[in-house]
């Protein structure tokens, strides 16, 4: 505990102490004490405790900043640091020990293992960050009786626990997703239109009627966001975002202006709207958790703050990776060619109808291994041996997606490359979609609930994209950059200054027809 405390205030102590007179004498002790701590924590302390996962050492401060500023690179150290080994390591990060897990195999104990490992502390803390008052997360992990009205609880879990049920309910391929998948296909076949982008997209550089300009990853973000705000809440709460930008200047509603805030506030507002006027058109999920929560007495504040990190899945990951996939597919004109051929079944002419052809989406795994930067982080709520290792209750433990999928042991040489054959062509590649290495998704419980509703946003997006437009990029641009040094909830963002402009044309023919 002393030696804990020390290495946190040490930065401090030594600004102090080299003002005072004895200076140097004072420096000399901080040195030792620095070398002495050093010693135990990162020799001493790992020799007597060899079941316990070793730790990246550090000097001052801690691993934290790090992680935020190049946390690709910090686990790359780590695992140079700790070569010819596959056990979990620990690092020290805002006050906290995790412990990283980089091998499938120890990946699989930690998802299989909800007894000790929860997931539900991440949550919570996501749900303080965002503003929720402790009482609604109090009332939102507390049990609910077995029978009460509303979705079915047999076992008697929170709210917070029912709620992955609910989103399965509504996301796993069944006839709940369907309605949502006939929604994206009839918004795509509406909105994907050159008229429309020449009328909507205010930022592209230039605009005619045959031909617009387009920097891709804003538009993928910005089309990905109205799509996704249309198919959870229809067209509802785009208007009354519209609204709200239109009727509180920045300089009235200074809090708005931000977006994380400006979106909880017109949730809110949504909320407020009487529900005849809203829930025909929103979600079954969206009109279910409403009325969970009103049940409990959750307010209209915090109800908009849960609601929106429903908003936030749907709207974060799948607009990324239809920018990283057709970034790979413009440079790769061999796979372009052959991913129109294969989309073009689920097409009558221009529309796309087939739903179900197009969900057979195993299209898109070369580029969510090379761009999914997710981790999946547990509370150890009770001491535990994971990889042989023990984890003691109190500290995380993270499974960093990104050291699994780039395992030359598992992927074959050269894993920096995207290469779909890699999937294809052995009998080892075949099966990497069913290994535990290929964690896109995460995992056990808690694996995305929206992975199939994801795989069919995106290929239907990029295959009506293709079925009606030629596209290429201006210019030569290299290939822009993952920001790998941002950790993300699941797929990279490009680096910064980095947009890839395109030219979308209107196809003269179909030259793959049904
Ligand atoms: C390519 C796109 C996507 C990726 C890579 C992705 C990735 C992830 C990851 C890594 C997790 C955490 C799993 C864990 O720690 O065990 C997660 C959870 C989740 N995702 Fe996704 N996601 C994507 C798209 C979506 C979409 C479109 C939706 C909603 C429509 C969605 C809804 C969810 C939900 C609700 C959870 C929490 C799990 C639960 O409580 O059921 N995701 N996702």
């Amino acid at each position: 505990m002393f030696l804990d405390a020390l290495s946190s205030h040490a930065d401090f102590v030594l600004q102090r102490l080299l003002l005072s007179t004895q200076g140097h004498a004072a420096l000399l002790c901080i040195v030792v004490a620095w070398a002495v701590w050093r010693s135990w924590r990162f020799a001493i302390y790992p020799k007597l405790h060899s079941d316990e996962s070793r730790e990246l050492p550090y000097l001052i401060p801690r691993h934290g900043p790090a992680f935020f500023k190049d946390s690709n690179g910090l686990l790359a150290r780590a695992r140079r640091h700790f070569a010819g080994t596959d056990e979990p390591f620990a690092l020290t990060a805002f006050g906290h020990t995790f412990y990283v897990v980089t091998h499938a195999k120890h990946s699989a104990e930690v998802y299989k293992n909800t007894d000790s490992l929860s997931f539900e502390e991440f949550v919570q803390t996501l749900m303080r960050c965002n503003g929720n008052d402790e009482t609604t997360i109090k009332t939102v992990y507390s049990p609910l009786p077995s029978d009460k009205a509303g979705f079915p609880n047999p076992e008697g879990l929170s709210l917070g626990v029912l709620a992955q049920r609910m989103h399965v309910h509504q996301l796993h391929p069944g006839e709940n997703m369907l309605v949502l998948q006939n929604k994206v296909r009839d918004w795509i076949n509406r909105q994907l239109n050159l008229d429309v982008l020449v009328k909507e997209c205010k930022y592209s550089p230039s605009r005619t009627s045959t031909r617009i300009q387009l920097p891709l990853y804003e538009w993928t973000s910005d089309y990905f966001v109205r799509l996704g705000q249309y198919v959870y809440f229809g067209d509802v709460l785009d208007r009354v975002i519209w609204k709200m930008l239109y009727q509180y200047p920045s300089f009235l509603c200074r809090d708005m202006t931000a977006p994380r805030d400006r979106m909880m506030a017109s949730l809110k507002a949504y909320f407020q709207i009487p529900p005849n006027e809203r829930r025909d058109q929103a979600a079954w999920i969206i009109n279910a958790m409403e009325d969970e929560m009103r049940a409990l007495g959750v307010d209209d504040e915090n109800l908009a703050i849960m609601v929106f990190h429903l908003y936030f899945a749907i709207n974060t990951n799948a607009r990324k990776t239809s920018f990283w996939m057709l970034t790979h597919l413009m440079r790769n004109p061999e796979y372009l060619a052959a991913f129109r051929a294969e989309t073009a079944p689920a097409f009558r002419g221009d529309e796309l109808v087939d739903v179900s052809y197009i969900q057979d989406a195993t299209k898109c795994p070369q580029t969510l291994r090379v761009a999914g930067w997710a981790a999946s982080v547990r509370l150890v709520t009770r001491d535990v041996v994971i990889g042989g290792k023990r984890m003691r209750r109190g500290n995380r433990v993270m499974v960093p997606h990104r050291l699994l999928h780039f395992d030359e042991a598992v992927f074959g040489d050269d894993t920096d490359a995207w290469q779909p054959r890699r999937w294809l062509d052995t009998d080892a590649g075949r099966k990497l979609p069913s290994s535990p290495s290929w964690r896109p998704f995460g995992g056990g419980r808690t694996k995305c609930s929206g992975r199939f509703l994801a795989k069919f946003f995106v290929t239907a997006f990029v295959a009506t994209l293709l079925r009606r437009f030629d596209i290429e990029a201006i210019g030569d641009p290299p290939m822009p950059q993952p920001d790998v040094g941002r950790p993300v909830l699941g797929i990279i963002s490009v680096k910064e200054g980095q947009d890839y402009l395109v030219s979308i044309t209107k196809r003269k023919t179909t030259d793959v027809e049904v």
